[in-house]
């Protein structure tokens, strides 16, 4: 049976879809499992991404189709060997309608639904990325409740551990009310300005706060890691039949990331 993953944090433009995409991306490609993305956020940042890396000019299947028939299965779209999506678009903006629709008046089906349409796929997958948009709201209830685990962002640059503890308190709300089970998989510090420094204060303090949650790897700012937002992620080779150093590097960073987040999953079992 498959694991569900979400990256939360409730900000916007922390790190969520880019680690998203790449752990989905090494996940499928470097350590060959059965990977899948459900883009969750109608701005569809990770289906843009997603869709240029297998070269896909349209996608026609989309998420909002398959919660308005009930059905995932049919929404599938191959990426690359190993790695499928389930696309997002601008329609599914009216999520919490669709939801108010099905189930009116019954809150618990309303942010499970996910979960129900999730279950038949996780025979199907070793891995489900869901990549969700920054808000409180039917979309992050919706991951929350379906996944096993979560991945959560901490900025290092902001001086803040706000997003990460918003985050945390908002998923034991969830837990104590609803019959929900998510652990925290890790805490991944991520520094997206070009040239920062590693706040080593901040770190100490969500270390004091979350042990070794907090993974040892951080994610910095690499141009390439950002290029890959308008060219897709690339794996590009150089004239003697090497890996393109800075491709390489942006794959080694998420692949010591998922090496990390693998080794919690084995302690917490
Ligand atoms: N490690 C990184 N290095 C360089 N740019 C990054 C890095 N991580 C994210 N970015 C860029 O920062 C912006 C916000 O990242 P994104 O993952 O979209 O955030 P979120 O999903 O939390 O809103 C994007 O333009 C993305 O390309
Ligand atoms: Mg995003």
């Amino acid at each position: 049976m498959g694991k569900t993953y979400v990256v939360g944090n409730f900000k916007g433009g922390v790190g969520k879809t880019k680690t998203v995409t790449m752990l989905s991306y090494i996940s499928a490609v470097r350590k060959n499992r059965k990977t899948l993305v459900i883009d969750l956020d109608p701005q569809g940042n990770a289906t843009s991404v997603l869709a240029k890396t297998g070269n896909l000019t349209s996608i026609e299947k989309t998420i909002t189709n398959g919660f308005l028939e009930g059905n995932l299965e049919n929404q599938i779209t191959p990426i690359l060997p190993n790695l499928d999506l389930i696309a997002a678009n601008t329609q599914f903006k009216d999520l919490p309608k669709i939801l108010m629709k099905k189930f009116p008046d019954d809150n618990t089906k309303q942010i499970s639904y996910l979960r129900t349409l999730i279950e038949p796929l996780k025979a199907k997958y070793d891995a489900i990325y869901l990549d969700v948009p920054p808000t409180i709201s039917d979309f992050s209830d919706n991951a929350m409740v379906s996944a096993d685990y979560c991945i959560i962002i901490l900025q290092t640059q902001e001086l803040s551990l706000d997003g990460a503890k918003t985050y945390i308190n908002y998923m034991q709300y969830l837990i104590d009310n609803y019959d929900i089970n998510i652990d925290i998989l890790g805490i991944l510090p991520c520094m997206l300005r070009p040239g920062g420094r590693v706040d080593e204060k901040i770190l100490d303090d969500a270390r004091e706060m979350y042990g070794d949650n907090v993974l040892h790897t951080i994610v910095k700012h690499q141009e390439r890691l950002k290029a890959y937002d308008s060219e897709g992620i690339t794996l590009n080779t150089t004239y003697t039949g090497q890996p393109d150093q800075w491709d390489k590097r942006a794959h080694d960073l998420f692949d010591d990331v998922l090496t990390e987040l693998d080794a919690h999953e084995q302690e917490l079992n």
